[in-house]
């Protein structure tokens, strides 16, 4: 049986992917899609509600984003956020203008008061904070709607037409500064458009792995498996399904952190599937040395990727499909036609053009980073798996400053394993996004019993952040910071030094190459 659907219409608000996570965290199935749809394709999508997002344009402007009309008379129950609110105030008689006066034009935290008596906000407090980001003002509401928050500034926060089911906020319900603002979202789903809360991962599971049986058939699948949670969940979904007609090429380039190579293999041995792990460690090295250059490194790499898949690709011949872990953000980011991130979920090393398949499967093409994670939950992959940082595709060669040897990788590898094992230990792991120890080129001078050395500097990582493209360094507290630098000393030969980075991106980037 199908799932009910909450349709995200995006007018080209920053928060579109924000509202469709908070949708699914209520068990409530959404998809965003443009604001061009037609009437027929929402038809034919059959949602429970429609949401529109904010977006930068002024809905007065004469060649502003707009809905197709006739989507008011649609009879679903829409909720129209910030730029979406004045959608419905000047498409149904109300207006809307730019906000010339300090009162009415609002950005950041505001205190708001709500009209608990609207459906929207039942059962909610009176008062809250709210996230206002606009600078255009609802100055006339729509006839029949009422108004249903204010600010101590702006006097219309909120409007809604209960009997057409037709909301808009002005302010982000969806951003946690909004005090109760999933509680918003919880009861739009729920009382307004009658959600079933019928979105589960174990049910999503159990269909996938359904519709993929049906569709694979006797065919044969490949699977290029890198370790990360995507391509990991991807490979257990495929194995539950079916099991030994998988293939998984695993490249192992000398290049992961302490274990990871085993761990990827143990995570899937209780299938019974093809499992191919290619140890190309020398390979990679040899082509690596002398190299110092970090996007000669990542070219290298990337090359040496494809050579080793190609080669694999021959012996294996022609395959039926070639199962791939995309996931949702890169769908609406492609969609949006941003060259970035169609590159960076290329990055497996351009596989589909060296492979001959039939036809590419990606189940997980719906799915956002948070579910992804649960289905891996579901499906039994270890906890170390589904919750992993992430880890770039050029691995450790971009965490060693400089020229990449044996030596150097395996320093590395031991005092990052003491900086994770004492993050896990303090309980920080979850609170931070991304942490690793780094290899710098820099050798100093330190004292040992009663020797003077001349050794490595390690320095360590760490960074909280959204969405990696700003970050923040982690306040990791300083006795924390103190065990692992005097477990890195004593433990790790050649290493007589450990600095923190206390850089945010920018104007630093997270790596340090
Ligand atoms: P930067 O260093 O650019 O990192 O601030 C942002 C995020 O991207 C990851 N990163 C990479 N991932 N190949 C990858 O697959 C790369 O060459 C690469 N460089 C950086 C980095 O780990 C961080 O999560």
């Amino acid at each position: 049986m199908e799932n009910q659907k909450i349709l995200i219409l995006n007018f080209g608000g920053q928060y579109d992917q924000l509202i469709a996570r908070r949708v699914r965290e209520c068990n409530v199935y959404c998809e965003v899609r443009p604001y061009t749809m037609t009437i027929g394709e929402i038809q034919e999508f059959n949602p429970i509600g429609i949401i529109f997002t904010g977006g930068p344009d002024s809905v007065y402007k004469e060649d502003s984003y707009r809905p197709a009309m006739g989507i008011f008379e649609l009879g679903i129950p829409i909720l129209g956020i910030c730029y979406g609110c004045q959608l419905l105030a000047h498409y149904l008689g109300g207006s809307v203008t730019a906000a010339k006066e300090e009162n009415v034009r609002e950005y950041g935290k505001t205190l708001t008061f709500y009209d608990t008596s609207s459906l929207l906000f039942d059962g909610l407090a009176e008062e809250g904070i709210s996230w206002m980001s606009h600078g255009d003002y609802m100055e006339k509401v729509p006839e029949g709607f009422q108004l249903t928050a204010h600010s101590e500034r702006c006097p219309n926060v909120a409007i809604c037409h209960e009997e057409r089911k037709l909301y808009g906020v002005q302010f982000h319900p969806e951003v946690n500064h909004t005090e109760n603002g999933i509680a918003m979202i919880h009861n739009f789903l729920y009382k307004i458009c009658g959600a079933a809360g019928d979105w589960t991962m174990e049910d999503y599971m159990y269909r996938c792995i359904e519709e993929i049986r049906s569709k694979v058939g006797s065919g044969q699948v490949l699977l290029a498996l890198s370790g990360g949670v995507d391509s990991s969940v991807c490979a257990a979904l495929f194995a539950e399904a079916v099991g030994s007609k998988l293939t998984c090429v695993f490249v192992d380039h000398g290049l992961l952190r302490k274990r990871e190579g085993d761990e990827v293999e143990d995570a899937f041995k209780k299938w019974d599937i093809n499992l191919i792990r290619i140890n190309a460690e020398k390979r990679f090295l040899g082509k690596l040395a002398g190299i110092t250059d970090p996007e000669e490194k990542r070219k290298i790499i990337g090359e040496e990727f494809i050579r080793v898949f190609e080669e694999e690709g021959k012996k294996i011949g022609k395959t039926d499909f070639l199962a791939q872990g995309t996931i949702y953000p890169d769908v609406i980011e492609s969609g949006k036609g941003n060259a970035e991130t169609i590159k960076s979920h290329h990055n497996v090393g351009g596989l589909p053009d060296f492979v001959d398949f039939k036809e590419i499967i990606e189940p997980l093409r719906l799915l956002f980073k948070d579910e992804v994670r649960e289905l891996g939950r579901q499906l039994g992959l270890p906890e170390y798996m589904v919750m992993r940082q992430p880890f770039p595709g050029p691995g450790l060669a971009i965490r060693v400053i400089g020229e990449i040897t044996e030596e150097k990788l395996d320093i590395l590898r031991e005092a990052d394993c003491i900086f994770r094992e004492e993050i896990a230990k303090a309980k920080l792991d979850t609170q931070m996004n991304q942490y690793f120890a780094v290899l710098t080129n820099m050798k100093s001078v330190g004292v040992m019993g009663d020797g003077r050395t001349y050794d490595w500097a390690v320095a360590l990582r760490s960074v909280t952040t959204e969405d990696f493209m700003t970050a923040d360094w982690s306040r990791i507290p300083y006795d924390v910071l103190d065990r692992i630098s005097s477990r890195i000393v004593n433990e790790v030969s050649h290493v007589n030094r450990v600095l923190y980075d206390i850089t945010s991106k920018p104007p630093s980037t997270v790596e340090f190459e």
